[in-house]
């Protein structure tokens, strides 16, 4: 349904200052979720929605993550030479996986800004945004939906989860109108990581979202908001106010599993989960956690 889509845009020009030190000298994207950089997921994620086309907007420092897309012919070299194929062609899932694009930021203006930073790429077309911080289950897709959604809708499309009223604060909240969609939500409002008393509901905006390309003119209006950064929030505001010119803002509901790499304890957390889900890790791990769950 959403043959038009191709395209998938991953801010990743963060500082990564919540994982300092290990951030100082790597990409926090570069950081291992069990096995793997938790960015490969987000590009898995992706292409696995269809979108081969992926632009990273990243800065200074992040040379990591191209070397990561790319072929490493010593090491291809030398586990062919040994015959070791299980590692090869773990070496090789990342470095065929999708036509991958690079823009460095510049300024570190902000999440619109970085956004904005992909206008020349896209072009005039409908575009996904991948935050790299937060992972989704494969078993439970929602880029999928949210590209079906956009087709439907000719809309803009945020990817919305229901929090704790107490961890509002730490997303963009909606002010959401049911549709005739269990699944689907219109969006009337967007705030910036409210206080909890000033959120107009606990759904929270998570990092995926289906795109109009009339954002980019929205936001080279959108003045620094929050933090003096140009919020993507705050342009998402105007094109979900503005429905007559862009087609207004509708959330998917997601109700599946999310994994929050960005925060130390979340990041703890979805190395065990995914780890104890693992056939090769997880009966080994569980036993143990048991036993040492036990011992606390
Ligand atoms: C960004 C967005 C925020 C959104 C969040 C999702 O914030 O600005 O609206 O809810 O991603 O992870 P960040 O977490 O980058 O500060």
């Amino acid at each position: 349904m959403h043959e038009r889509i191709t395209k998938a845009v991953i801010p990743a020009a963060g500082l990564g200052t919540r994982f300092l030190p290990a951030t100082k000298a790597m990409p926090k994207e570069m950081l291992p979720v069990v096995d793997k950089p938790a960015i490969q997921y987000v590009v898995e994620e992706a292409v696995s929605a269809g979108l081969v086309d992926v632009l990273m907007v990243t800065g200074r420092n992040k040379n990591a993550l191209e070397n990561h897309f790319d072929r490493v012919a010593e090491l291809e070299a030398t586990l062919k030479a040994k015959g070791d194929d299980a590692k090869l062609m773990q070496v090789n899932a990342s470095t065929g996986l999708a036509a991958m694009h690079y823009v460095r930021q510049g300024d570190p203006m902000g999440l619109g800004h970085a956004v904005h930073r992909a206008r020349m790429h896209v072009g005039n077309e409908p575009f996904a945004v991948l935050l790299g911080d937060d992972l989704i289950d494969e078993r439970d897709p929602l880029l999928r939906r949210m590209l079906d959604e956009q087709v439907a809708r000719d809309a803009s499309i945020v990817a919305l989860l229901e929090v704790d009223p107490d961890q509002i604060h730490l997303y963009g909240a909606a002010a959401v109108e049911p549709t005739d969609d269990p699944d689907v939500v219109r969006v009337t409002g967007l705030v910036e990581k409210p206080v909890r008393e000033a959120a107009p509901s606990n759904y929270a905006v998570i990092g995926r979202y289906v795109l109009k390309p009339d954002v980019f003119d929205v936001l080279e209006r959108t003045a620094p908001g929050r933090g003096g950064e140009i919020q993507l929030t705050d342009a998402l505001m105007t094109m979900a106010k503005d429905v007559s010119g862009t087609g207004g803002v509708y959330g998917v509901v997601f109700r599946g599993r999310r994994y929050d790499t960005g925060d130390k304890l979340e990041y703890i957390k979805a190395v065990v989960q995914l780890a104890a889900d693992r056939d090769d890790l997880g009966p080994d791990l569980r036993s143990w956690l048991v036993e040492y769950a036990v011992g606390l």
